[in-house]
């Protein structure tokens, strides 16, 4: 038997170091103020588009990708926790709480942002098109989802922290190289290749909703300067 397996396709690996990178650009160019919230936008969108890509390619693409193959129910939560020692090829069943929760708050968040203006120049494309009600709910979330987010990442990295060292399990390593040792997984654990055709069409098609969603669909800008 091989001594590695191909556990994450290479897709999934560039989403995550994508999305974890613009997830802390956002953070910062919110703080940096005005000068930036350009720059904010962008990456805004960029994450949307990272998401959907996401949403996708948990149905189609390989294996560990699949969010039916680590879906966290009660039974395989309780097992996990009973016995801690499982060794598991993808995500642990506690593990993928918390993946779905990311995702869901980064959803969450970039959602919200169309709604919000910043109450100088800069608004997102759905700002005052949907009523005061809409606008408001979407600025309490843009402007306290964060929190969460920010909790949910501490927790992230400290599984993992505690994964590398008290467990002697290196999961960043995987998540660079996708490759994990073979010991103690099957044959079918291993992933046959990174479905690199199907991701490509996956992120055009992402691509193309997100520019639909904030470019073409959006109602015109009122003028307020002449
Ligand atoms: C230094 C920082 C980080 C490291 C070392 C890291 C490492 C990892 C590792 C090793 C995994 C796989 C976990 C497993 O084996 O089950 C993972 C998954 C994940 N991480 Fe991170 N991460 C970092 C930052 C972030 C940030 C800032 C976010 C943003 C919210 C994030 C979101 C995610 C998500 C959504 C997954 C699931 C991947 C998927 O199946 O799509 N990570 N991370
Ligand atoms: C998932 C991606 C996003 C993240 C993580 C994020 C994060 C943040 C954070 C942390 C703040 C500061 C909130 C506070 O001060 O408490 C903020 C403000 C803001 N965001 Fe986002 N944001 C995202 C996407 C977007 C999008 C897509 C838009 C618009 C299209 C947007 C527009 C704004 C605006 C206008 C502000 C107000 C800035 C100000 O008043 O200074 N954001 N965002």
């Amino acid at each position: 038997m091989k001594k590695n397996f191909l556990i994450w396709d290479l897709p999934l690996r560039l989403f995550h170091w994508s999305f974890a990178a613009s997830i802390m650009l956002l953070w910062l160019t919110s703080e940096l103020g005005t000068d930036y919230i350009d720059w904010h936008l962008k990456l805004g969108y960029f994450v949307l588009t990272l998401v959907s890509f996401r949403l996708v390619w948990g149905f189609v693409g390989p294996q560990h990708a699949r969010f039916f193959s680590f879906f966290p129910t009660p039974r395989k939560v309780i097992s996990y926790l009973k016995n801690k020692d499982q060794v598991y090829a993808g995500h642990n069943p506690v593990g993928s709480l918390m993946v779905f929760a990311m995702l869901l708050l980064v959803l969450v968040q970039g959602v919200s942002g169309l709604f919000v203006d910043d109450e100088v120049f800069t608004s997102g494309p759905y700002f005052n098109s949907a009523g005061a009600e809409i606008d408001s709910l979407m600025r309490t979330l843009h402007f306290n989802t964060f929190d969460f987010i920010l909790a949910a990442i501490a927790l992230h990295i400290a599984a993992i922290a505690f994964y590398k060292i008290i467990k002697k399990q290196n999961l960043t390593k995987a998540m660079v190289t996708g490759q994990k040792s073979s010991q103690g997984l099957k044959e079918s654990d291993e992933i046959p290749h990174s479905k690199l055709f199907v991701a490509f069409i996956v992120a055009i098609l992402a691509c193309a909703f997100i520019y639909w969603l904030v470019v073409i669909n959006p109602p015109p800008l009122e003028e307020f300067y002449y």
